[in-house]
């Protein structure tokens, strides 16, 4: 039986907020406590329809409220630094989404805070803690079928263009690698560490964002990772790992909860991991399992690889030539 509960505080009433807390509703222990938004009208309107007790019209009153634990900011990628140093700086637990600042500087300004502050901060990469990831990541490391030769992963949707929306805005950190090319990047990392070398070319649209971007890593030992993202076009969204003995593909869609087929010798085999929510909740558990364990930092979603990503990230955008 659980006897702790954690009151969470919700900054920003947007898309991914919405499907956040209907999954933070199944977690044991969570309380929706408080919702922030700019508008008062949009804060009250949220909280109706996901039964959260407090609205604010504006974060300052969230990051004050006394009676929060933790705190979920999912503002536009250009304000995660912003949004995370207010809450860090009123001493509040920090679940930040994805990509957790804009460059490693930003990042590492976080984690210093954070520290300074003694206070829990995650980046909310919600995979790290979903099931088929854990279990591509145990058999990779198991080496059951030998050595990783290749990895091909993709992740391409097509968002209808509008320059003022974050996706094709530049001021908000608009763009395809930022917002989903960070998966694949981060499932190389996972799998395979810092690359050697990146090769990565873009076409960047009349917003100034890359609408879609290409990367190849190359590692010390040979391996190479083939990645893509896209903003304006729907790509399949699998991963292939190619080993010596087997194909392994995570199925589209491979960040979010999905299945995993093993290719060995002509014969397929699909290994299911059924899910009921959207896969939130993974995460939003083990930052609650830090927390009673006063922890400051997660031990999965470290601060060494939110800053191993970032600067992943940054090393593509130099060769793409894209600057925010
Ligand atoms: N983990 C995932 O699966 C996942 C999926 C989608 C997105 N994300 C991440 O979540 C973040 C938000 O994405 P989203 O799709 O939810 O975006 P969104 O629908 O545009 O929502 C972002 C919210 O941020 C707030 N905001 C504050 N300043 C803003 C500004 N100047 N312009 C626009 N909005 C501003 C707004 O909330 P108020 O008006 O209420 O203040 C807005 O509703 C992104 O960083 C993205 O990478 C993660």
């Amino acid at each position: 039986m659980r006897s702790k509960t954690f009151n969470w505080g919700i900054l920003g009433a947007g898309k991914i907020a919405a499907k956040f807390v209907q999954d933070l509703s199944t977690v044991p222990g969570a309380v929706l406590y408080a919702v922030a938004s700019r508008s008062i009208d949009k804060a009250e309107e949220f909280a109706e329809k996901h039964e959260i007790k407090v609205s604010y019209g504006s974060y300052l009153e969230l990051v004050e409220d006394e009676n929060i634990d933790i705190i979920y900011v999912a503002t536009p990628h250009t304000f995660h630094f912003e949004h995370s140093i207010l809450c860090l700086e009123h001493k509040k637990a920090v679940l930040c989404e994805k990509p957790f600042g804009i460059n490693l500087g930003q990042v590492e300004t976080m984690i210093s805070m954070a520290k300074q502050k003694n206070v829990f901060l995650m980046e909310a990469l919600w995979t790290q803690f979903l099931p088929h990831f854990l279990f591509v990541l145990d058999l990779t490391k198991s080496k059951k079928y030998g050595e990783l030769l290749e990895l091909k992963a993709d992740f391409g949707f097509n968002a209808p263009f509008d320059p003022e929306k974050r996706i094709y805005n530049k001021e908000l950190g608009g763009g395809s690698l930022m917002d989903v090319g960070i998966y694949p990047v981060f499932l190389s990392l996972s799998l395979l560490g810092n690359p050697e070398n990146i090769v990565a070319e873009a076409t960047i649209g009349s917003t100034g964002v890359d609408e879609n971007c290409t990367i190849q890593l190359s590692y010390s030992n040979g391996v190479k990772a083939k990645l893509y993202s896209a903003i304006n076009e729907t790509t399949p969204t699998t991963a292939t790992l190619s080993f010596e003995k087997a194909s392994v593909i995570i199925n589209g869609r491979f960040h979010e909860p999905s299945s995993v087929s093993i290719q060995t010798n002509g014969e397929l085999e699909t290994k299911e991991f059924p899910v009921t929510t959207h896969g939130y909740n993974f995460e939003a558990a083990h930052v609650q399992k830090m927390l009673e364990e006063n922890r400051t930092e997660s031990d999965s979603m470290t601060f060494e690889k939110s800053k191993q990503l970032i600067s992943m990230l940054d090393r593509i955008r130099k060769e793409i030539n894209l600057e925010y």
